[in-house]
Order: structure tokens, then C-alpha cells, then sequence
């Protein structure tokens, strides 16, 4: 036999008995998003590199060493997308989208990341992302995380926490960039090779550091907030207030500063301790600067983009994952007879039932192994049909999730039951 070659590291299949639990979802989210009047919008996987380069930063983690770069037959530098938003802004500056005021979108699909693949991080993953355009106050900061707030309630999500911070204004940023790299020259025999790298690049990485060696240094510096401007701190503040009102909870985290280059003012995350490191399920913040570095007019913005694979794996351990269901019917045929009225029967029922989801048995087999593969398919009803039954007009009516009785009903009253039991 041939050597069978098997998927990319850190690419997953998603298998048909885990799809139910990604359409639940995606039905869920789709549902919510189109309720506060949010319009999809779809992007190419593919973008140039330059995109991802200027808005997401050149000393990042995810430009320096994560992202799917190739050159295109014709030369040209491509990326595989590793986020949305940057493809997102490009859209709708081409578009016109941005221009004409379309503020609120939203946008599904896979992205790859070079990572280390662990639980809950993946080479391809999926998101569904949020982006606003053109609204600059605190109300729709306040409505983004409403929203998601409705959805882990409408998903039966408990325990996940809201984890906020405020990045000031760009300039306020270089200020306090300046501060900051005084502090670390000062400490600077303590940082350790990345971090005196990031001190000339990006020093405001730093305080992401994940080495435990750097905590104290990094305790000690100084933080942003006590350097913001008044309209930077008021813009916050109106944001928490409006938490409050809604009777949100929060937790200010001074440490957040995201992966990416391009926030500013509001980011916030949503974590989860059931998941493991990578507890984040839900992540974004306001980018007011990107529309213009991408070559637009000044514009603010604010989105988030929530990982799938993780809310999926959160989901898992909640009652709706086991009580998704399978097809409404599993019809059974046994003899030829059977078989030749049992396809007119199911498309008669596929007839006076257009939402009916129902499998018709193929390929033969006895009874005890047809009522197998009716119960794998989680059918909630088994319909049974052999020969006798068709000589008398009838078929029998066995319930499989609920208990009860096997009836037999008249083939003629079957659709009427059913659209009354259904
Ligand atoms: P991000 O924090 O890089 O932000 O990703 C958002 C979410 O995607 C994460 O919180 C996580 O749930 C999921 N995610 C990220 N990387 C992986 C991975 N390797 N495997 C599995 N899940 C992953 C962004 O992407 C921004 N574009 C969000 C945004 C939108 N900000 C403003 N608008």
C-alpha cells in the first residue's frame, strides 16, 4: 500500500461529529451580530505582505517569525493571512466601505499563524472578527463588549473574565515609550536577550514578557496610565462607568498591551482558566491610527476577533454539546417491497416536511444492524418499514432519545404525526 500522507503540523481536520458544535456556534454568533446590525463582509485568505507588515508591525512576534510568507510565481512577496483586521481595513479602503460610512463588520475564516502548536493553539486556526469604522466615543467600545456579553450568555459560557487596559493615544505612547527606556537602561544587566532587543525596537513588548526572571524589573516599571492625557483617561473612564451600569465586571490589567502594533486607547481580552496557557478566547481593541497608516483619511476604529477552536473546546464541557441534535428520522427497509415504497415514502415526507432531516437506509442489512446505524445517527425517530407494513399500509413509529413505545401508524396520517411530534 501506498505511504499515506497525513495533514500539516498544527493544521486540524475538523471531523463531522465535531461540525454540529462549530455550526452551533457559528448559527449563535451569526445570530447575535446580525441583531445589532453588524453586515458580513468576506476577504481573500491571501494578501501582500506589506499589509500585514505595516499594520501589524515589523517587530512583532507574528511578523518576525509566524507568518506563512511565499513568493508568488510573478514575484510578488504573499502572506497567508494571520488576522483579519489588516485585511479588513484594506477592504474597505478599496471599497469604499469606510468612506460611505459602513461602520460595523464582521468577517469568518481560517488564519495561520506559525506557532507552537499546543492545546488551543493551532497553525490554522479560525476566527470571527468585529470591526467598527468611524465612531471615535467610548458608546461603541461599551457596545462591542456588550455584544460579546450577550453571546457567552446566549452560549451558556461561565467563568470567562474581562480583562481591560487602555494603550493612550499614539503619541502619549511615544512619551511614555521614552520613560520606559530610561527605566530599562537603568535595569538593564537584568533584561535578558529578547527584551534588551525589543528596548531598541519596541519596548513596550517588554511588560509582555513571558519570563518569569524579568517579573520584578517589569513590576517595577512605569505604567502607562499615570502618563495618559486627560482625553485619553476620560475616554476610559466613560467606558468603565458604562460596565458598570450594565453591571459587567471587569478586571484592569496594566500589563495588557497585545501581540499587535496597531491598538490604541481601549484593548481588552476575555480568558478562561479551563483551557489551559491559552485561555484567551476573545480579544481586540481600538486601533484609531491603522485607516491612515494603510493610506486611508483619518479614521477611528475598534474590533475584536475571538478564536473558534478555543470557544469550541469551552462549549465541549457544557451541557450543549451533548444534547445537540441528529436528524429528526431514520427511516428502516427490510424486503424488496419495502424498499421500493420506502423511497416514494421519504420523498413524500421530504415533500410535506421541508425542515425534516431525514436519513433513508441504504445498502440493505438485517434489522438489529440497521437500528445500529440509526441510533449513530442520534435520529430521534426511527420509522420501519417492512414488507407486512406494506402490505397492511402501515409502517412503525419508534421513538430513540426520548423512551416511549414503538407505535404503527397509518402511511397516509405518518407526515401529520410526525409535523405534530417534530
Ligand atoms: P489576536 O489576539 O491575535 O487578535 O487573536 C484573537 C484571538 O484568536 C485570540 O484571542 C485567540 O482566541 C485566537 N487565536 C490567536 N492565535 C491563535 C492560534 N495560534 N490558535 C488558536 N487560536 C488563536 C487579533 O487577531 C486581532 N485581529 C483582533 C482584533 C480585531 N483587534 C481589533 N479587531
Amino acid at each position: 500500500m501506498a505511504k499515506q500522507i497525513q495533514a500539516i503540523r498544527g493544521m486540524k481536520d475538523i471531523l463531522p461529529q465535531q461540525t454540529p458544535l462549530w455550526q452551533y456556534l457559528e448559527d449563535r454568533v451569526r445570530s447575535v451580530l446580525g441583531r445589532y446590525g453588524y453586515d458580513e463582509i468576506r476577504m481573500p485568505i491571501v494578501e501582500m505582505t506589506e499589509l500585514f507588515k505595516r499594520s501589524i508591525g515589523e517587530v512583532t512576534d507574528i511578523v518576525e517569525k509566524e507568518m506563512y510568507t511565499f513568493a508568488d510565481r510573478n514575484g510578488d512577496s504573499l502572506t497567508l493571512r494571520p488576522e483579519g483586521t489588516a485585511g479588513c481595513v484594506r477592504a474597505g479602503l478599496e471599497n469604499g466601505l469606510i468612506f460611505n460610512q459602513t461602520q460595523r463588520l464582521w468577517y469568518q475564516g481560517p488564519m495561520f499563524r506559525h506557532e507552537r502548536p499546543q492545546k488551543g493553539r493551532y497553525r490554522q486556526f479560525h476566527q470571527i472578527g468585529v470591526e467598527t469604522f468611524g465612531l471615535e466615543g467610548p458608546d461603541i467600545d461599551l457596545e462591542l463588549i456588550l455584544l460579546t456579553v450577550r453571546l457567552w450568555k446566549e452560549l451558556g459560557l461561565e467563568g470567562l473574565e474581562l480583562q481591560l487596559n487602555t494603550l493612550g493615544t499614539s503619541e502619549e505612547r511615544a512619551n511614555y515609550r521614552e520613560l520606559l527606556v530610561s527605566y530599562f537602561q537603568v535595569h538593564y544587566d537584568e533584561l535578558d536577550e529578547d527584551s534588551r532587543r525589543r528596548l531598541e525596537s519596541n519596548p513596550l513588548r517588554i511588560l509582555d514578557t513571558k519570563n518569569p526572571d524579568l517579573a520584578q524589573v517589569v513590576a517595577g516599571a512605569p505604567t502607562l496610565m499615570e502618563h495618559l492625557s486627560e482625553e485619553s483617561l476620560a475616554h476610559f473612564e466613560v467606558l468603565l462607568k458604562g460596565l458598570d451600569d450594565a453591571g459587567v465586571a471587569y478586571v484592569l490589567n496594566p500589563r495588557l498591551v497585545r501581540g499587535l502594533d496597531y491598538y490604541s486607547r481601549t484593548v481588552f481580552e476575555w480568558v478562561t482558566d479551563q483551557l489551559g496557557a491559552q485561555g484567551t478566547v476573545c480579544a481586540g481593541g481600538r486601533y484609531d491610527g491603522l485607516v491612515e497608516q494603510l493610506g486611508g483619511k483619518p479614521t477611528s476604529a475598534v474590533g475584536f476577533a475571538m478564536g473558534l477552536e478555543r470557544l469550541v473546546a469551552l462549549l465541549e464541557t457544557t451541557a450543549v454539546a451533548q444534547q445537540l441534535p441528529g436528524v429528526d428520522l431514520y427511516l428502516i427497509m427490510m424486503g424488496d417491497k419495502a424498499k421500493r415504497k420506502g423511497v416514494q415514502l421519504a420523498e413524500t415526507l421530504r415533500d410535506a416536511l421541508p425542515e425534516l432531516r431525514l436519513i433513508s437506509h441504504c445498502g440493505g442489512g438485517g434489522f438489529k444492524s440497521q437500528f445500529k446505524k440509526a441510533d449513530k445517527s442520534r435520529a430521534r425517530f426511527a420509522v420501519i418499514l417492512g414488507d407486512d407494513e406494506v402490505a397492511k399500509g402501515e409502517v412503525g413509529l419508534k421513538p430513540l432519545r426520548d423512551g416511549g413505545e414503538q407505535l404503527q401508524v397509518k402511511i397516509d396520517d405518518l407526515a401529520g404525526i410526525l409535523a405534530d411530534r417534530l
